[in-house]
């Protein structure tokens, strides 16, 4: 469980995107009854309807899970913000989503602006806690250093080849939690031979291996996105496999430069 600055959010989480309709409803379902209890969606997803669907008719119920979703980075201007987050809710047939986050940055938003107006959906009680997305570090710095927002949790591309050290640690200095997303590098990591060999190692797959490495991580999170149930279940029994230092190193000497998710959209990493 992530506990920083009031969020209350498990560590293990299913991402939706790209599921839509149907799949999407019966994979939230069947994730909600397996044990999951954090669903990530998205307005761009374009499947919130369907996650509402899911929220409607599960038996689990509303209070006992946790749902982020996330406005577009064309409805940053705090009217359209407004009007987006009204609609995710309408959509996810819910009265509140536990996290709300400015899915990607843009470069003509009014950052301040933005802030303040997703910090009234959580002083109304709407988001109970706010955070971002895809920030590289200096607007990461200026969110919460300059203009102070009282946010959560950022959520980065963040797996075993991938470093994010520089976002993780200043996020860690002021008590922001990580969702790691594409926490398989979409898929990609399935066969790595050395996430495989330690996987045999203690009778578990590799892509069981990659999602303990970040959940073993302070403050980290993960959402894999797994529309099959034998996925969805062995991304949740993930939980108990025990790496140790040896398996730690051999992950540690994977290259850490591949960045997945890069689009046309993407801010200037380094800035
Ligand atoms: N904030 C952002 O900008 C952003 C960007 C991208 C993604 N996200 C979120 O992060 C979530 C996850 O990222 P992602 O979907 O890009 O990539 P991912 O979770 O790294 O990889 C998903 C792929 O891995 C497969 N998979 C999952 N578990 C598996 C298992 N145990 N064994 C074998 N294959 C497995 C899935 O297949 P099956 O479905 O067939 O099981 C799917 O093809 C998204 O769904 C979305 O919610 C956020």
């Amino acid at each position: 469980m992530i506990t920083d600055k009031g969020l209350r959010m498990p560590k293990l989480g299913l991402g939706t995107w790209p599921m839509m309709g149907e799949e999407c409803t019966k994979a939230v379902i069947g994730a909600l009854e397996l044990g999951y209890r954090h669903i990530d969606t998205a307005a761009k997803y374009e499947n919130e309807t369907a996650v509402g669907e899911a929220i409607a008719n599960s038996p689990i119920k509303r209070a006992e899970y946790h749902v982020t979703s996330k406005v577009w980075l064309d409805k940053l201007a705090p009217d359209s913000m407004h009007r987006s987050f009204e609609q995710s809710l309408r959509d996810l047939r819910t009265d509140y989503v536990d996290l709300f986050l400015i899915h990607w940055p843009s470069p003509d938003m009014d950052l301040a602006a933005s802030l303040a107006k997703l910090v009234s959906f959580q002083e109304q009680g709407l988001a109970r806690n706010i955070g971002v997305s895809n920030f590289p570090l200096s607007l990461f710095r200026r969110t919460v250093e300059e203009i102070e927002a009282p946010i959560a949790n950022h959520q980065i591309e963040y797996h075993v080849l991938f470093d994010q050290s520089p976002v993780i640690n200043f996020a860690r200095k002021h008590g922001i939690s990580i969702t790691a997303y594409c926490p398989l590098a979409r898929g990609r990591l399935i066969g790595n031979p050395t996430l495989d060999a330690i996987g045999a190692k203690h009778g578990a797959s590799g892509a069981q291996v990659a999602l303990k490495w970040l959940l073993d991580q302070d403050s980290v999170a993960a959402i894999p996105k797994a529309s099959r149930v034998e996925s969805q279940t062995a991304n949740f029994a993930a939980q108990t496999l025990m790496l140790d230092d040896e398996d730690r190193a051999a992950i540690a000497a994977l290259p850490k430069d591949q960045r997945f998710d890069n689009p046309a959209w993407a801010p200037d990493w380094d800035a």
